[in-house]
């Protein structure tokens, strides 16, 4: 397949998106959610495939073990916003489960979450990763990918990312916008990249609490072991490989899997810039990231 050139960065409604992700803006506004949805949100990089295939193996490791061998994890979990030339959108995608939750993937910013989602009071999982690793990652994550712009040189990126000049706009907005929104909707659970690095299996406790399930102590073990970062990197069924647009040659999807690469990357200089920005940018103590452990 060929692939078209990369798209343009534009600015809408405030947010910087390229048209792959706002092409089918109506039908992905429209879509039609059930109240027993459950939606993972992130800002790109923060975690989104390790949380999905987490919730996959919690709802239908036991019940469709075939689906783990057989079906892409993106067409399990389809990622709703988008629409690339030649491919499914991933609101048809959506529409076109079979399963009883639909496990539904977006990075869309909390303002632009489809309406019914709240009116139906769906569950959704939002994942944060701290800035500096989630910078570097989305770096690495432009240069192989040819759904969005040519990142240029670090540098260069990394002053898009603090400008919020990237695709979904400002990491800032984002983590702050569903932190705010956690404050009032309760079925929002929010978690973090850096705990899920520390204690999978704590975490996973969290979101079977969230989700109300009870896996037995083995499904958990197994499930713990399925999601480690080398272990995925190896499941062709996780790992993207067969997405035309990934390159996964130039840099892979399960690249480092750290927390704290950022200081392989940032010169003194620009981690000092970034932590003054950063302290400009977010102004509520109640929402920490941790950026090394
Ligand atoms: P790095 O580029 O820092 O390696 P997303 O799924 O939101 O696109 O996030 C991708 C990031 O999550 C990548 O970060 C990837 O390696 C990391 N990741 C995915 N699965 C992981 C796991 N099991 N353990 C640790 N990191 C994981």
């Amino acid at each position: 397949m060929e692939l078209p050139p990369r798209p343009a960065l534009f600015d809408f409604n405030g947010v910087s998106m390229t048209r792959y992700f706002t092409d089918n803006w109506e039908n992905v506004q429209n879509f039609k959610a059930r109240p027993d949805d459950i939606v993972i949100a992130t800002y790109p990089k923060a975690g989104t495939t390790w949380v999905s295939y987490i919730l996959d193996l919690l709802y239908f490791g036991q019940t469709c073990p075939e689906r783990q061998a057989s079906i892409p994890l993106q067409k399990r979990v389809p990622f709703l916003d988008i629409s690339l030339p030649s491919l499914p959108t991933g609101k048809d995608l959506a529409d076109q489960l079979p399963t009883t939750p639909r496990l539904i993937k977006t990075h869309l910013p909390v303002q632009f979450l489809p309406k019914s989602f709240w009116e139906q009071n769906s569950r959704i999982i939002y994942v944060g990763r701290n800035a500096k690793d989630n910078a570097v990652s989305y770096f690495h994550f432009y240069r192989m990918n040819s759904a969005v712009p040519e990142p240029g040189e670090w540098s260069t990126f990394l002053r898009s990312f603090m400008d919020g000049k990237v695709v979904y706009g400002s990491w800032y907005d984002h983590v702050n916008g569903w932190w705010e929104k956690k404050q009032t909707y309760s079925k929002l659970h929010y978690m973090f990249y850096e705990d899920l690095i520390e204690d999978c299996g704590r975490e996973i406790d969290q979101l079977c609490s969230f989700l109300g399930l009870s896996p037995s102590v083995e499904e958990k073990e197994r499930i713990k072991t399925a999601v480690k970062f080398d272990n995925m990197k190896q499941n062709q069924m996780i790992s993207f490989t067969t997405v035309k647009y990934m390159n996964q040659t130039v840099s892979p999807f399960l690249r480092r899997g750290k927390v704290g690469d950022w200081k392989d990357h940032f010169t003194v200089a620009q981690n000092e810039e970034f932590d003054e920005d950063y302290k400009e940018k977010m102004k509520n103590p109640t929402l920490k990231f941790r950026t090394e452990m």
